[in-house]
């Protein structure tokens, strides 16, 4: 294959905040008078050096976007760059500052920005999922979460969780993901990344997701990597972000194509691209360099991301055309609706 960059492609884990451009935080930070010291590097690049110290930037970086007019801004960039790399369908994590201060009305005009910002990018669909973060705990996520569902959905089709897995149990969050799933959403819960196959199994049994987000951990445990296959549970596995984080020492000694081959669900996407220094076109890069893999194992990418997307199956009939008709336009109107 030529341009991986050309090749359509599906991203379910990506994280609206950790997506953002560090040139485009450098300059809001300025413009709102923010102290942002030591949050980036001498290269201008995210400075950061184990998963707390991830976490921490992150926090830190996602500050700048706490009015809807920078919100709409930094989902109109994101999306761009994902259009850029052949993205065309994509599921986004939203945490802004307002989804866990319970504050409704603030809740809203930044959900409703980010649905702005999508708006103005053609060439590709989007649907969001709010989730709550697991080390700001469970009263932050209960508030967070009643706020949210209060308000209208828009491309809203899931909830979750991200954030620190060595905090707090899923148990701790089963409220939160029950009122979502009464309220009609999807959902799914980061597990198996910093904890063992252990945490896998409780955000399966606990929480009730039906995808897990990196997941890759429960390849310590044969036996839920057969429950996750039996089940058909899909990992949204991000191996550029595992490889940085220091999960894995290469691609090669990474679980995806095992996990793979074991008859698990398998999607791949970036998380946080620019902590990464990552994209998606650089994700397939690497896995036909290092698993040989070429455009069937990408179509089935494609395929396993689209029966496990969120979205309902108009949208999903409008996104399985791209990739039988290859790198060609989705209409603005497809990204605009039909919202199912
Ligand atoms: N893990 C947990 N929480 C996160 C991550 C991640 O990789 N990225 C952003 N929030
Ligand atoms: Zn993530």
């Amino acid at each position: 294959m030529t341009d991986l960059r050309l090749f359509p492609k599906i991203e379910l884990h990506l994280h609206l905040e950790g997506a953002a451009p560090p040139a485009l935080v450098r300059r809001l930070g300025a413009e709102q008078g923010k102290d942002l010291t030591g949050l980036f590097d001498e290269g201008g690049g995210y400075a950061w050096s184990d998963f707390t110290t991830f976490l921490a930037a992150y926090e830190t970086m996602s500050r700048v976007f706490e009015d809807p007019e920078t919100y709409a801004d930094l989902t109109e960039a994101v999306l761009r760059e994902q259009a850029a790399n052949g993205v065309v369908y994509t599921e986004i994590f939203l945490s802004p500052p307002s989804l866990f201060g319970g504050d409704c009305g603030r809740w809203e005009a930044m959900r409703a920005a980010a649905e702005a910002g999508a708006d103005r990018v053609p060439g590709l669909a989007c649907r969001f999922i709010p989730v709550v973060i697991r080390h700001h705990g469970p009263e932050a996520a209960r508030t967070g979460t009643a706020a949210m569902l209060k308000a209208p959905r828009g491309r809203i089709r899931g909830f979750g969780m991200a954030g620190d897995e060595r905090a707090f149990h899923p148990r701790d969050f089963a409220g939160c993901f029950a009122e979502a799933r009464e309220a009609g959403l999807r959902l799914t819960a980061h597990a198996g990344e910093f904890g063992g196959p252990e945490s896998v199994r409780a955000a399966l049994d606990d929480l009730g997701v039906e995808r897990i987000g990196h997941g890759v951990r429960a390849i310590e445990d044969a036996s839920l990597v057969a429950r996750l296959a039996a089940e058909g549970v899909t990992l949204e596995v991000c191996p550029g972000s595992n490889l940085a984080l220091g999960l894995y020492p290469s691609l090669a000694a990474h679980p995806v194509a095992r996990l793979r081959e074991a008859g698990c669900r398998v999607t791949i996407s970036t998380d946080d691209p620019p902590f990464f220094r990552d994209t998606m076109t650089k994700e397939y890069e690497r896995l036909a360099m290092t698993f040989g893999w070429g455009e069937g194992q990408f179509a089935a990418l494609f395929r396993t991301a689209l029966e496990a997307a969120f979205c309902g199956p108009e949208t999903k009939a409008a996104v399985a055309r791209r990739l039988d008709g290859g790198a060609g336009s989705l209409s603005s109107a497809e990204n605009e609706g039909p919202r199912t």
